[in-house]
């Protein structure tokens, strides 16, 4: 949310008179005396959650015969047998994984949903992820955000300085629950962390709770909190200390010097959950309302949904994006630290543009590549329009925390950038042919199907000199074997996006600014869509490349989750379904939970090396800098700083 909820429910929902007057037939349930109430205690919380019995039935279903043959379609399966570094981190045997909770002994079923949830989040990748929406329901929230920031040359971890600002906007409700004086933490200077070294607490919570990001200095930017665009609204994340998804945390102990003080003094400050599920009153209708599957859960098959209605079905855009839960513990950036600078261009989606003071430098915030497809083009298109009007030359690009989205705009941004000049503007890409892959896309040939319903038809692709595929092209025979670790890894063949028809605003025949004078900044939370891109800007145009924030001398990929294009359980499931194989025995079956197995399902392969998938390829920034007290949470600062030090 960018705004806090208020739920006024939350103020009549609970009277302790109305239980008195119950007979004491049977214990409290824990998910009733959390009804109705938008902040609880976490232990509160997890009370609730940990009140429904471990059930083999659902593990069956979703571990074995889902989310274990879901994992066929997953590109980087052998890829996790061994990482290359520097992202070794992210290692792991997936099928012995699965195998240990097959067999793992379990008191409640939340138990096995958060150790299958903690398995996957640990793959650091977030195109492949478990979201049981049972156990998504609440939400941490700790007074005490962090950041690192370079104060007087040295760089420390800090309790962010605009604290009240920014937790004010939680509202009373909030702020209520706070048993400490958690405002005089406002810009403490940080010592430990449950008695850690600050930075190597933070590490902690990189390699165990953040996911999403196969490089560790990614995810360690993801732990402190940030400003960033969600929607077209500027926000600030808590940060994955302060707001970690689950609430198995129940306060967080700091040895802090308070700001004017130089006396270290301990600090215990305790989280708060926030409530972001369906309402319920009680255990039953908790578990009715959030964690049994809804009619969106499962797929459905595509042939006949088309043939209900008389629209012509179109074509849908593939999407390469991340599922922050953490929006949801973003509030609004403190209004105060939003620019200040008039927009230019169109300005209501999800990109803001800004001409810094000098008419020198153009700035794009881009937060992501969702929204509206034609509307991001056309944005595009009137920023550059109104920088070329005040002859700017140089462009700065702000990714911060852009969690990516359309394939197609990704590419579109990057042609746009480089003129019809640089040709097809994407990558080689390719999918698994494993035996149920194969059998899709043989069935959609027989069937006719094509792009319109499916993901898989060939006609969704190019071949590598830019000619389309024909819909009734099997790009999966013969298959391509490649070796991954040892193992033989069956691929499609390659192929290119077609991206190219679906833009709608002319493409220009010579870079609107030099490549040279484009830089491209942010914290590197920069995911899929938005790495794919940035990947381009590097390895094809040569961009300067800048990271603020990380850990001090610790390496910070520019490009998170490099995959390329993720199919949530839904998009597979009617893949299968539109292809008439819902019941093949390699099928994954329907979810009996409300939950969401998403996966990588395509490869992006590396322009500097086509046998790397972008993913694995190291790519260091040229330019390193300190968040500092003027710019952690201040974009345009921080666009100012950046125009100084790399156009100077
Ligand atoms: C984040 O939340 C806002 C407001 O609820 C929503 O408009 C936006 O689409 C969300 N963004 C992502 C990336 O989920
Ligand atoms: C386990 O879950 C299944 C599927 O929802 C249900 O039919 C069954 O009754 C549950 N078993 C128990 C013991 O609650
Ligand atoms: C998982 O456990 C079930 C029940 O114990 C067993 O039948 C099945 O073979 C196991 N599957 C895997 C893949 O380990
Ligand atoms: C610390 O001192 C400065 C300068 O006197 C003052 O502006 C600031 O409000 C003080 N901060 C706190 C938290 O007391
Ligand atoms: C894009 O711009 C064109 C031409 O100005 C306009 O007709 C169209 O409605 C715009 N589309 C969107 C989605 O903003
Ligand atoms: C910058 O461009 C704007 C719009 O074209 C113009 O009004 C303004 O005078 C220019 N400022 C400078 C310092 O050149
Ligand atoms: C592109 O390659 C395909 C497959 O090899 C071939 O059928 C097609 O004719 C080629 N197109 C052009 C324009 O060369």
């Amino acid at each position: 949310m960018t705004r806090p909820m208020l739920f006024l429910s939350a103020l009549t929902a609970f009277s302790p008179l109305s239980f008195a007057a119950k007979p004491l037939a049977r214990a409290v349930d824990p998910c009733a005396l959390v009804s109705g109430q938008p902040f609880v205690l976490p232990a509160d919380a997890l009370a609730c959650w940990k009140s429904f019995p471990f059930n083999e039935t659902l593990r069956q279903n979703v571990l074995i015969n889902n989310i274990a043959r879901v994992f066929d379609f997953y590109t980087f399966e052998d890829y996790y047998l061994d990482s290359p570094p520097p992202f070794q981190e992210s290692t792991a045997n997936i099928r012995a994984g699965l195998a240990r909770i097959n067999t793992t002994k379990y008191e409640t079923d939340y138990d096995f949903n958060i150790d299958l949830y903690n398995f996957i989040t640990q793959l650091n990748d977030g195109h492949t992820r478990w979201f049981p929406n049972c156990y998504g329901t609440y939400q941490n929230l700790l007074p005490a955000p962090v950041v690192s920031l370079e104060i007087d040359g040295l760089q420390g971890v800090y309790i962010i300085p605009d604290l009240v600002a920014l937790v004010t906007l939680l509202g009373p409700l909030y702020t209520s629950l706070i048993t400490i004086d958690w405002q005089r933490l406002a810009g403490a200077r940080v010592i430990s962390i449950e008695g850690q070294d600050p930075y190597s607490y933070i590490d902690f919570i990189a390699k165990t709770v953040s996911g999403n990001y196969l490089d560790h200095g990614v995810r360690v930017n993801s732990v402190f909190s940030s400003y960033r665009l969600s929607g077209a609204a500027y926000s600030q994340r808590f940060g994955d200390l302060a707001g970690p998804t689950g609430v198995a945390q129940t306060s967080l102990t700091f040895q802090v010097i308070v700001a004017n003080s130089t006396t270290i003094e301990t600090v215990t400050v305790p989280y708060v959950a926030n409530y972001l599920g369906a309402t319920f009153t009680d255990g039953p209708s908790y578990w009715a309302n959030n964690c049994v599957a809804t009619a969106d859960t499962n797929g459905v098959d595509l042939k006949a949904s088309a043939g209900l209605t008389s629209v012509t079905p179109k074509r849908r855009q593939p999407k390469g994006n991340i599922i922050d839960k953490s929006n949801s513990s973003a509030v609004g950036l403190p209004p105060q630290f939003e620019p200040t600078l008039p927009t230019v261009g169109g300005a209501e989606g999800v990109m803001k543009s800004y001409i810094l003071p000098g008419n020198q430098t153009g700035v794009m915030f881009i937060g992501s590549f969702e929204g509206d497809f034609n509307g991001f083009q056309n944005d595009t298109e009137s920023a550059i329009a109104a920088f070329k009007a005040a002859d700017v030359t140089r462009l700065i690009i702000d990714l911060s925390n852009n969690g990516g989205g359309f394939v197609c705009l990704g590419q579109f941004l990057h042609q746009y950038l480089g003129s019809t000049k640089i040709g097809y503007p994407g990558f080689q890409s390719t999918n698994r042919a494993n035996p149920l892959a194969r059998k899709i896309v043989a069935s959609d040939i027989a069937l006719g199907v094509n792009a319109e319903l499916s993901f898989y038809t060939a006609d969704n692709f190019a071949f590598l000199n830019g000619t389309q595929m024909p819909a009734d092209y099997d790009y999966m025979t013969p298959d391509v074997p490649i070796i991954v670790n040892g193992q033989v890894d069956l691929n499609s063949q390659r192929f290119h996006d077609t991206c190219e028809p679906t833009f709608v605003v002319p493409i220009p025949d010579t870079p609107p600014f030099p490549l040279a004078n484009i830089a491209i900044v942010g914290n590197a939370n920069c995911a899929s869509t938005c790495a794919m891109f940035s990947t381009l800007m590097n390895e094809k145009e040569h961009s300067k490349m800048a990271v603020f924030g990380g850990k001090p001398l610790e390496a910070v990929q520019f490009k998170g989750m490099a995959g390329n294009q993720v199919l949530e359980w839904v998009d597979i499931d009617s893949e299968i379904k539109t292809a008439n194989l819902q019941d093949d025995p390699l099928a994954p079956v329907d979810l009996l939970v409300n939950g969401d197995f998403r996966h990588n399902w395509r490869t992006a392969w590396s322009f500097l090396d086509e046998n790397e998938p972008i993913a694995y390829v190291s790519e260091l920034p040229q330019f390193r800098f300190p968040y500092t007290l003027d710019t952690y949470n201040n974009p345009q600062n921080l666009w100012l700083f950046v125009e100084k030090q790399l156009f100077a």
